[in-house]
């Protein structure tokens, strides 16, 4: 079976975005996990997906431009992201979403449809964010493996990446690297368990 892998970029205490609702700390929001080779699907939930789909429609049609959310112009990896996202399917989870601009991109109504997703033939499944569709995933038991990148600072308010998680659950640790800048990537594998 396809593995679904969470990959998310946060700050030491957990904040997927700052009280304004960006994280402005990150400087880029290229695939630094090292999935690309591994999936040919994404999932996003309702909350991210038209914000997503205005970052990397604006990286596609005018890759010189600056970008809203990082203020500079992208770098080779996310322009490398973009080209990749374009040809990807994109399963986006929501009740009320019914239309996107991308023509690879549709709607998932319920979780057993992801699990539906993971049992089709194919590479794995890369779950994108946001932060409420991540949790109940995890709670749910369909994220296989979950990828974090861990900046270092604390950015104080903001939105939590696990803020809405109602299970405790172990993880194993898989990998552990350190990245430019500080920030660290930690792989887990979900644990059966919770302990
Ligand atoms: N730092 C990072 O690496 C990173 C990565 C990705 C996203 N983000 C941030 O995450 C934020 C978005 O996160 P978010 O928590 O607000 O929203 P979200 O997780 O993107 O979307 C939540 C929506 O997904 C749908 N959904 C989630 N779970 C569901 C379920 N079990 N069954 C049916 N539908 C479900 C619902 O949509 P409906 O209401 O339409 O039913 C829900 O309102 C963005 O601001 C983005 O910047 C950060």
């Amino acid at each position: 079976m396809r593995k679904l892998i969470a990959a998310m970029k946060m700050s030491a205490d957990g904040k997927i975005e700052g009280p304004e609702g960006t994280a402005d700390w990150v400087e880029a929001w290229s695939d630094d996990y090292g999935l690309m080779p591994q999936v040919d699907a994404c999932v996003l939930g309702g909350g991210m997906y038209p914000g997503y789909e205005q970052y990397w429609t604006a990286i596609q049609k005018e890759p010189e431009k600056p970008v809203w959310i990082t203020g500079s112009a992208p770098t080779p990896a996310e322009l490398e992201w973009a080209r990749f996202a374009a040809q990807t399917p994109h399963y986006v989870l929501s009740s009320t979403l019914t239309s996107a601009l991308w023509p690879k991109t549709s709607f998932l109504r319920k979780l057993e449809e992801i699990a539906a997703l993971k049992q089709r033939p194919g590479k794995d499944v890369y779950l994108v964010g946001g932060a409420r569709t991540t949790a109940s995933l995890i709670d749910a038991g369909l994220v296989d493996e979950l990828r974090l990148i861990v900046y270092p600072l604390i950015a104080g308010r903001g939105k939590a990446l696990f803020a809405t998680t109602e299970r405790r659950r172990g993880l194993e640790v898989r990998n552990v690297q350190q990245l430019r800048g500080g920030r660290v990537c930690l792989i887990y594998r979900m644990g059966q368990g919770a302990r």
